[in-house]
């Protein structure tokens, strides 16, 4: 009986799958390709849920949402889309029990050991932002090698948001900006909108275009919080290990329906 149940819950998963595909396949033909957003940010949100739901342990839920970001970033470098930023772990998350900041960092550590040369040799650039230097040496190596190795990429840049904090990042360029003005290298007056965003952790790469949260939750939790400020925002209920291509395809034709008018008319 129990064999049975197996077989039934397999064959309904086989068939989710398919289904998935063929929902999947509809939406592509709705997708207008030279509208695509040119930078992508994702809260990676409710890995643990998933796994609850399914009476499985926390950590395959964070394992099951890498294969979710293997899925967009494949994506993304199918579709042309240029940036995508992740946010993997916040400069809240030291609060989680410390099993699971180790397994986050392993996991971080992992995904880099595989993923790295298929990446590298699709092209994509690997980049990091967040206080970096207080991550654990043996993930902010191998994080440093997959930067060196990618730096000369220029196809896609997948921006991992480590030990990051919307807020810490600006008290960081705020730092940077009180040091030159201290050595009298800059006047407050000088001090402009694109002063600071030059001095942001990442400050070469484009605003999001679009911001997805899945989970359910409709909050930014501190993160990018000076370069969403014309952001548009997708929420779904859909957790992150399940989002897949159908969810993502949702989410880009949801953003090539709005109206960006940046404040104008
Ligand atoms: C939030 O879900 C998710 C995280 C804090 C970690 C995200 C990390 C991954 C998806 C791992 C793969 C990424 C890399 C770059 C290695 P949650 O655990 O808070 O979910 P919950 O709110 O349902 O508990």
């Amino acid at each position: 009986m129990k064999k049975q149940g197996r077989q039934v819950l397999m064959g309904f998963f086989y068939l989710e799958k398919i289904f998935g595909k063929q929902r999947a396949r509809k939406l592509r033909k709705k997708l207008d390709r030279s509208r695509l957003p040119k930078h992508v940010a994702i809260i990676m949100d409710g890995n643990g849920r998933w796994a609850q739901r399914r009476g499985l342990p926390r950590a395959l839920g964070h394992r099951a949402g890498m294969e979710s970001l293997r899925t967009v970033v494949e994506l993304c470098l199918e579709l042309g889309i240029q940036v995508l930023t992740v946010y993997a772990f916040s400069t809240e998350n030291w609060k989680r029990p410390q099993e699971e900041v180790k397994l986050l960092m392993d996991l971080l550590h992992e995904y880099i050991q595989n993923e790295l040369d298929e990446l590298h040799h699709q092209g994509v650039q690997v980049r990091a932002v967040g206080r970096l230097n207080e991550l654990p040496s043996r993930a902010w190596q191998e994080v440093v090698r997959a930067m060196k190795v990618t730096a000369a990429n220029s196809k896609m840049t997948l921006n991992i948001a480590l030990n990051y904090g919307g807020r810490g990042e600006i008290v960081d360029a705020t730092r940077r900006i009180a040091e030159l003005a201290r050595k009298g290298k800059l006047h407050p007056e000088e001090i402009t909108e694109n002063l600071f965003q030059e001095h942001l952790y990442a400050a070469d790469l484009p605003d999001p275009d679009l911001l997805i949260r899945p989970a359910g939750e409709l909050r930014v939790s501190n993160f990018l919080l000076w370069q969403i400020a014309y952001t548009e925002f997708y929420f779904t209920r859909v957790n992150w290990p399940d989002f897949r291509e159908e969810e993502f395809l949702l989410a880009l034709i949801s953003y090539q329906n709005r109206k960006r008018r940046f404040g104008g008319l």
